[in-house]
């Protein structure tokens, strides 16, 4: 998988951006933030931003508050992302790691927040449970992981997708505690594709 984002980094494709400017999916992550974020003031702690890709997501999590780590394998996306960091004015760590061997990085731990946009439901197996692991591993007691996860389909060199159950097999441990559409109004493209994605919101049983 990390391919096809070398070569969609390289050639400009990344419409998962653009969702940043998508009411319909921004306003719903907001929403879920403000769950996580209730009662408290900022800074709300460690928020583990992981396949960050350009910073997007990363970028409004540091400047909602949030100590932030973004990551991602794909070098020429983490130099995206700093210079977003940079244009936005925001300290945030930014570094080359993967999902699956996070400790083999040090990425430090404690992160009461493990945000991903588009990773988990674009590996295999295999990768997922040590996904599952790695999160594990660096989240605080009392975190929550949330998963944005295109329903299961083939669409080409995009992500496949997931189940619950893959969800709940990947995250052992971890309790799903909602699921929600993470899209409202999904775009002609997103319909067509039948991305049909949810948020999975995680917290450890
Ligand atoms: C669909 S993009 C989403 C990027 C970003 N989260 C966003 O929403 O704009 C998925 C990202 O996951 C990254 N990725 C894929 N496999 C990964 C892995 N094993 N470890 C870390 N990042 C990974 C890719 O390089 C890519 O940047």
């Amino acid at each position: 998988m990390s391919v096809f984002y070398q070569v969609a980094c390289r050639i400009g494709f990344h419409p998962w951006e653009d969702l940043a400017e998508h009411p319909p999916f921004a306003t719903k992550l907001a929403e879920l933030l403000d769950r996580e974020e209730s009662g408290l003031t900022p800074p709300f702690g460690r928020a583990l931003d992981v396949g960050t890709g350009s910073g997007v997501w990363g970028v409004w999590l540091a400047r909602r508050g949030w100590d932030v780590t973004a990551i991602d394998v794909v070098e020429p996306a983490l130099r995206r992302a700093r210079e977003r960091a940079e244009r936005a004015d925001v300290a945030m760590r930014i570094m080359r790691a993967d999902v699956t061997s996070l400790s083999e990085r040090d990425v430090g731990d404690g992160f009461r927040l493990v945000l991903d946009t588009g990773t988990f439901h674009g590996i295999d197996r295999a990768e997922r449970a040590a996904m599952g692991r790695a999160v594990s591993a660096v989240a605080s007691p009392d975190a929550t992981v949330l998963l944005g996860v295109f329903a299961p389909g083939r669409r080409g060199p995009l992500p496949r997708g997931a189940t619950r159950d893959e969800v709940e097999a990947a995250f052992a441990g971890w309790k799903v505690t909602d699921v929600e559409v993470a899209d409202t109004d999904p775009d002609a493209l997103a319909r067509k594709l039948k991305f049909d994605e949810h948020w999975y919101r995680l917290r450890r049983e």
